[in-house]
């Protein structure tokens, strides 16, 4: 199992009044399975993603990512499996102003402890892949929306990563970039990889092996 999580729940403050934004969530994703979450926007989308990255600590439940529960693990170590073996892709792009496009695909490869240039022009070619070839020695602040969303599309796919998870990756792209950015996934999935992407739109539903629903922070798989 590459991600599993158990009874997740996370409890947020608004306005002084405790509500739980996401309730009792189960999920587990394996080699080979596209898993999309659907779900309308303030539903529990991103906060049920970013806790299983391990960006955010749940109020209740577990996740082990490669097996491992994260809430036993210090943040380095967590950052570093996550680096290792996750590509994830934020709602916003969260790319680094003062790198070039190149080295914001590239930075995952630095992360990981890597110096030097990668093999094979990887983060060129993951460019290339996104449909970015020439943007490489852009900075982020000269690319259109949905262009900083495939740039971090291309990041997530550096250190050929076991799980993508991503976060409303198609949003902003139009339906030709959507579609590409589909198949860039499902063939992860169909490598023996796995996909989990949350959206509001239903593009990925061809490809997708299971769907689960979110609704009011309540995840249902559709049967
Ligand atoms: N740090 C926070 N403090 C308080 N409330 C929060 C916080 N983060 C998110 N929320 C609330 O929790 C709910 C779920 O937010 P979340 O971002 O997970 O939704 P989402 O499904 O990703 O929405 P969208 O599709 O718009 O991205 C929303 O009502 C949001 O306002
Ligand atoms: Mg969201």
């Amino acid at each position: 199992m590459l991600i599993e999580a158990k009874g997740l729940g996370k409890r947020y403050e608004r306005g002084g009044r405790p509500f739980w934004a996401l309730r009792g969530a189960d999920l587990q994703v394996s080699s080979g399975d596209f898993v999309t979450v659907l779900g309308r926007s303030g539903s529990g989308k991103s906060t049920l993603l970013n806790i299983l990255v391990g960006l955010l600590p749940p109020t209740e439940g577990s996740v082990s990512l490669m097996g491992e529960d994260i809430s036993k693990l210090d943040d380095a170590k967590r950052s570093s499996l996550r680096n290792a073996h996750v590509g994830y892709v934020p709602q916003s792009a969260g790319l680094i102003p003062t790198l070039t496009v190149l080295d914001n695909v590239r930075l995952p490869w630095y992360l990981a402890g890597h110096r030097g240039e990668e093999p094979e022009g990887r983060a060129q070619t993951l460019l290339g892949e996104v449909g970015l070839k020439d943007l490489g020695s852009q900075f982020p602040s000269a690319l259109s929306g949905g262009e900083l969303r495939r740039v971090a599309i291309a990041r997530a796919l550096m250190c050929s990563p076991d799980a993508i998870v991503a976060d409303e990756p198609t949003s902003n792209l139009d339906p030709a970039s959507a579609r590409g950015v589909v198949d860039i996934f499902r063939a992860i999935a169909r490598k023996g990889g796995a996909v989990l992407m949350v959206t509001h739109d239903t593009f990925s539903l061809d490809a997708s092996t299971r769907l689960y629903d979110m609704a009011e922070g309540k995840l249902e798989l559709r049967p």
